[in-house]
């Protein structure tokens, strides 16, 4: 069974939040709370707190990622930060959030050459795709995230990117900080849609070694609900992973996934 051998991730969105002088406390104490060494845990706070949440996670084991890279390398691109900036800084990066695609106006096409970006700055993409709620509502959820997927990875090698370590987030729009979490039924769903969409680009078994996280108000309460589906590999959390005692009760819960999985597994 290929998907037992998948990690575990869990990633942490701190989206526009924390300053330089907070954020190395707040890594810290999500750090000293969720020292589970089966479960990736990642954390992705503002730029300009990545040296601190860097420095604060030393020798945890804990992924340090940046919320966006730029799709070029260097030049007139005023406030961007490009990945050989990042050297040092991060080793992943979120791409294609769907704030991003609304605040920034980012294309398919865009994320795509970001996503080109990262791979050759050795960060490891966390691509996020999702459907706005009325394509859900018309019944196009799948239809618009495969089209989300296939957008942003025409051109690569699944090769390349697997090497890479790609992980996809499924994070349906609606379910953003809005409290509203999607079922753990159709997370399962959809997990099995974006394999299903890599098969047919071409993927073959790495399908079934990407990792696919779920994203849209996940929390302590409902990650359980998530983690049972045999699809889901773990979550992007953004308002709950503000909070230490929330990490703390996603992470162990997280474990216990982790660790079914390496008993299936033998
Ligand atoms: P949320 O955000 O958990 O606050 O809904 C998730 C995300 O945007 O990654």
């Amino acid at each position: 069974m290929i998907w037992a051998m998948r990690p575990i991730v869990i990633a942490a969105n701190w989206k526009m939040n924390t300053t330089p002088a907070d954020a190395g406390e707040l890594a810290r104490a999500i750090a000293g709370r969720t020292r589970e060494p089966d479960v990736v845990r990642v954390i992705c706070p503002p730029f300009v707190c990545l040296a601190a949440v860097r420095d604060a996670v030393a020798g945890e084991g804990i992924g340090v990622g940046a919320q966006n890279v730029h799709g070029e390398l260097a030049g007139a691109h005023t406030g961007e930060v490009s990945a050989p900036m990042l050297a040092g800084l991060a080793t992943w990066v979120i791409l294609g959030h769907s704030e991003r695609r609304r605040d920034a106006g980012e294309t398919d096409e865009i994320i795509g050459r970001k996503l080109r970006r990262a791979v050759d700055g050795g960060l490891r993409p966390i691509l996020c795709v999702g459907e706005q709620l009325a394509e859900r509502e018309g019944g196009r959820a799948e239809e618009v995230v495969a089209t989300q997927l296939r957008g942003a990875l025409e051109g690569h090698d699944p090769a390349e990117l697997a090497r890479a370590g790609l992980v996809i987030a499924y994070e349906p729009v609606w379910a953003i900080g809005t409290g509203r979490n999607a079922s753990g039924a159709d997370a399962g769903a959809m997990a099995e849609a974006i394999r299903r969409v890599l098969r047919a680009a071409g993927w073959g078994t790495l399908a079934e070694a990407t990792p696919v996280l779920y994203g849209g108000s996940a929390t302590s309460a409902n990650i359980a609900e998530f983690l049972a589906e045999p699809a889901v590999d773990g979550a992007l959390v953004g308002g709950a992973s503000l909070k230490p005692d929330e990490m703390a009760g996603i992470v162990a819960r997280a474990a216990v996934t982790a660790a079914a999985r390496r008993a299936a597994a033998g």
